[in-house]
């Protein structure tokens, strides 16, 4: 089957409220120089009272304006997040409100950080069973609001924020901001779930009337384990898509990590032997936005000047279930 698939427009938005590791010493008991070293964060943006759909609102816009493309000529919005505004209405819904949409399907995925990635291949399949799609993709977190403020092995680590892109079957023509998806691999692990896991309130944990919150409900991580896989489930799949497509790392013009921890992007760009000019790494400005941390950095990258036309690019991540994927864009 043929399955062209184009992306366009890539933008991002962050909330205006930054949160610097000299601002959590007040709060929990650590230093800058422990979260600089351990992790490179220096700074990530906070919600305020913004929900998951209005910060999807604000990238998705800005990508719809980039593609030049009108809300209502939309076909599917798919929205990726583990932080949606309610279970139910799903966020992509309320996101198609904001944007006076009706009419087509609108629905979450969640992957957590490897949710941008995996509604890349879901937005493929849409492609490929209707040519004539116009799809919206945006990957939405509000992290800080399942984040434990108290708990300092995970609160520095976080940051919320929104990234989005158009998605069609048949180029864009005359937008710059616009690549062809070469493909995509995606791989999940579902016993390795428990290191990384936000269980309150799910329906294996249901609340009860007047129940008081835990830590349950807090994004809850066993750093040192995920770190591991981490890097090695991001090195194999790298390998394995490469492979696949007859692609040596040097083939790469630039490398797109998930942005969750400098060290995990510095033991995986020297494990497989890719030159620091060659990578993208913004995690410094945004902490981990999960699923929004890929189409973050890929339209930061953009608007940095690091992309050029001919380009042919990486993206690859891993977030709990465990998840993990990669996809090559060519520009
Ligand atoms: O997006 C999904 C994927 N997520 C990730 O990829 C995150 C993966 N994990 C990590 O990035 C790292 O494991 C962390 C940044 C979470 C932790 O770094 P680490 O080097 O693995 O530290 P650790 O968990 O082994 O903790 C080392 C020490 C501990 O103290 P003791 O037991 O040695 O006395 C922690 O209690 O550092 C302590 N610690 C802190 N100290 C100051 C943990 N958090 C902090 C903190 N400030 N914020």
């Amino acid at each position: 089957m043929i399955n062209n698939c184009y992306l366009s427009g890539f933008s991002f938005h962050v909330p205006q409220q930054v949160m610097t590791n000299k601002d959590f010493e007040k709060l929990v008991d650590t230093t800058d120089e422990w979260i600089t070293s351990r992790t490179g964060i220096h700074r990530r943006h906070i919600a305020a009272n913004q929900s998951c759909s209005d910060l999807a609102l604000q990238a998705s816009l800005q990508a719809l304006e980039r593609s030049g493309i009108n809300p209502r000529d939309l076909t599917h919005i798919l929205l990726t997040t583990f932080t949606p505004d309610a279970y139910v209405p799903n966020a992509a819904c309320i996101l198609m409100e904001k944007l006076g949409v009706r009419g087509i399907p609108a629905m979450d995925v969640n992957a957590a950080c490897t949710g941008f990635i995996y509604g890349i291949e879901l937005a493929r399949a849409i492609c490929a069973l209707h040519p004539d799609s116009m799809i919206l993709l945006t990957a939405s977190e509000v992290v800080t609001s399942r984040i434990n403020l108290t708990d300092r092995s995970t609160a520095v680590l976080f940051g919320d924020g929104s990234g989005a892109c158009v998605i069609a079957a048949k180029p864009f023509s005359n937008i710059p901001s616009s690549c062809y998806v070469t493909d995509v691999l995606l791989e999940a692990d579902g016993s390795l779930g428990s290191l990384l896991t936000v269980n309150g309130g799910g329906s294996a944990h249901a609340m009860k009337l007047g129940q008081k919150v835990d830590h349950n409900f807090f994004v809850q991580m066993e750093g040192r384990e995920v770190f591991k896989h981490a890097v090695r489930s991001m090195r194999e799949i790298s390998r394995k898509i490469l492979h696949k497509n007859n692609l040596t790392i040097d083939d790469i013009d630039l490398f797109i990590p998930h942005q969750a921890n400098m060290r995990i992007i510095e033991s995986l760009s020297k494990k497989m032997q890719i030159h620091p000019d060659n990578i993208f790494i913004n995690v410094q400005d945004y902490g981990n936005t999960s699923a929004a941390s890929i189409p973050i950095a890929l339209a930061d990258a953009w608007e940095k000047g690091r992309i050029s036309k001919g380009d042919l690019v990486m993206l690859v991540a891993f977030g709990g279930g465990f998840t993990w994927g990669a996809v090559l864009v060519q520009f």
